[in-house]
């Protein structure tokens, strides 16, 4: 297991996953020109070790690429990790004693995720507090030319839910105001800010910076509200989170962080947030979003900041999306469990198109899946979903437009509906709310009314492919 930042960068380094730079490089707009060129053509993790400005150096890139991300997790395929939590969903009454004793093994893994509360952390080997606070130390990238100003990309913000005390941990961009004060950009549908809507008065925040690569996903996984983050990276870890009791706030704080920032949000206190470059690959408009008072940072001896680039996709953030895509799956399929496979493509910056493949039953089962998914957690933002029959592999994009575009009668099979639309679309009619789309590109059988004949796919005759097989060679066309 990687215990924290310092190790994930040994291991990045020991894989030949890692560069270092050395050359002087502006954390206003060039690191993001460096690294959009280096993540385009699947190069490594970046360590700049002298970002202009700051003497603490800045981490980018480090999930750039599907074998980093793999590594992160310490698995072979994404899939692999979506199996460890199918083993807890699909838990069920053991029969026999081998199987009571994979349950309980299961359960005690679970039981053991939960984070530990520890003495002494690392993350406050220094800690300034007052005058000192300077977020001007810190490497903030500005990352594209219309953007408001610097903004912290990579932070687990963590916060409670005053009405239960139930820790949330997210990941939002926090546009830096001044010295001591950031803007937090929550957006309407986030956990973080039901969280602030049921605060009265002062919320305390203590925000994370540079983590092991697992708890920092865990920070962008669109869990129900009530599952602890920190619990579910323990989980994935196999090692709990240590935490540590923060120096200004009443709130625990990753014990290995490499930085800390506590603070403050006074509800009302609001301040106009953007415009920035975001995942869409354009400029979302200024809004009003809360200010963050930051009392104290803490940090460890030689800390390291991590940042990542948003922008017209695809960007590093493309492969915390699939991981989400991956490991969610089980958890999707728990729900709607006709689901074969579904696929995000990165170009659709995820809310906006889903390829689905089901196992079709009954007559309208393409559209009850698509309302299944508009009615799932962050997946309600799918703002085209297309469902196909359970022999077409999503993953191969030429498949599925080959099929599905065979298959549709578009008046007959689009299905329109309206509801809540990802924050950062600039097309809908009105911000947060706009309409949905989803295609029935699955066979279309007589009791859904369809009475023509459905034709047979093109397929060689074996024989003859046996035949030409054995003659292949022979023929001296490769
Ligand atoms: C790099 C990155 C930046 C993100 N920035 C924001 C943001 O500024 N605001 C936001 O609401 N969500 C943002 N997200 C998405 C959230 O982190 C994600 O929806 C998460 O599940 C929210 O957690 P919550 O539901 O516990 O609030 C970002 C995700 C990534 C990977």
């Amino acid at each position: 297991m990687v215990r924290d930042l310092r190790e994930w960068i040994a291991l990045l380094e020991r894989e030949g996953e890692l560069v270092r730079v050395s050359a002087e490089v502006d954390p206003h707009l060039e690191v993001t020109e460096i690294v959009d060129r280096t993540v385009r053509a699947g190069g490594p993790a970046l360590l700049f070790e002298r970002p202009k400005g700051s003497a603490i150096p800045l981490l980018i890139n480090q999930f750039g690429t599907e074998r980093r991300m793999c590594l992160a997790f310490g698995v072979e395929s994404l899939d692999d990790v979506a199996a460890k939590l199918s083993a807890i969903l699909e838990l069920q009454p053991p029969e026999g004693l081998a199987a009571k004793v994979r349950g309980l093994k299961t359960l005690k893994s679970l039981a053991d995720s939960r984070p530990k509360v520890v003495k002494r952390g690392v993350c406050q080997e220094v800690v300034l507090q007052g005058d000192d606070v300077d977020l001007g130390r810190l490497p903030v990238q500005t990352c594209w030319p219309g953007d408001a100003g610097p903004f912290i990309t990579l932070p687990a913000v963590i916060t409670r839910d005053p009405r239960t005390g139930e820790r949330n941990v997210g990941m939002y961009r926090m546009q830096v105001l001044g010295p001591r004060s950031t803007a937090m950009h929550w957006q309407i549908h986030k956990d973080g800010r039901a969280d602030y809507l049921f605060t009265e008065g002062r919320m305390e925040i203590a925000v994370a910076l540079g983590l092991d690569p697992i708890t920092a996903y865990s920070a962008s996984a669109p869990l129900p509200k009530h599952i602890d983050e920190l619990m579910v990276a323990g989980f994935l870890r196999g090692e709990p989170v240590e935490l540590v009791k923060g120096v200004t706030v009443d709130l625990e704080v990753p014990a290995d962080a490499e930085i800390v920032l506590e603070g403050y949000i006074d509800k009302g206190d609001l301040t106009t947030e953007g415009p920035f470059g975001d995942h869409t690959g354009f400029y979302t408009p200024a809004e009003q979003f809360p200010v963050f008072h930051v009392t104290a940072i803490t940090m460890r001896q030689d800390a390291v900041y991590p940042s990542i680039v948003v922008g017209k996709p695809p960007q590093e953030d493309a492969w915390l999306g699939k991981a989400t895509e991956r490991i969610f799956l089980p958890a999707v399929k728990m729900t709607v469990p006709e689901i074969v496979d579904y696929d995000l493509p990165v170009a659709g910056a995820f809310h906006n198109l889903v390829i689905v493949s089901i196992k079709k039953a009954f007559p309208g089962h393409a559209r009850k899946v698509m309302h299944a998914i508009w009615g799932l957690g962050q997946a309600m933002f799918s703002k085209c979903i297309v469902v196909v029959d359970e022999d077409v592999d999503v993953q191969n994009f030429n498949e599925v437009a080959w099929k599905a575009l065979n298959n549709i009668d578009p008046e007959r099979d689009i299905q329109f509906t309206m509801g809540p639309i990802d924050s950062l679309d600039h097309a809908s009619r009105l911000p947060n709310y706009g309409s949905k789309m989803g295609i029935d590109a699955t066979r279309k059988w007589s009791a859904e009314g369809f009475t023509r004949p459905w034709p047979a796919m093109l397929k060689q005759d074996p024989t003859v492919v046996a035949r030409i097989d054995a003659l292949w060679k022979k023929l001296g066309i490769e």
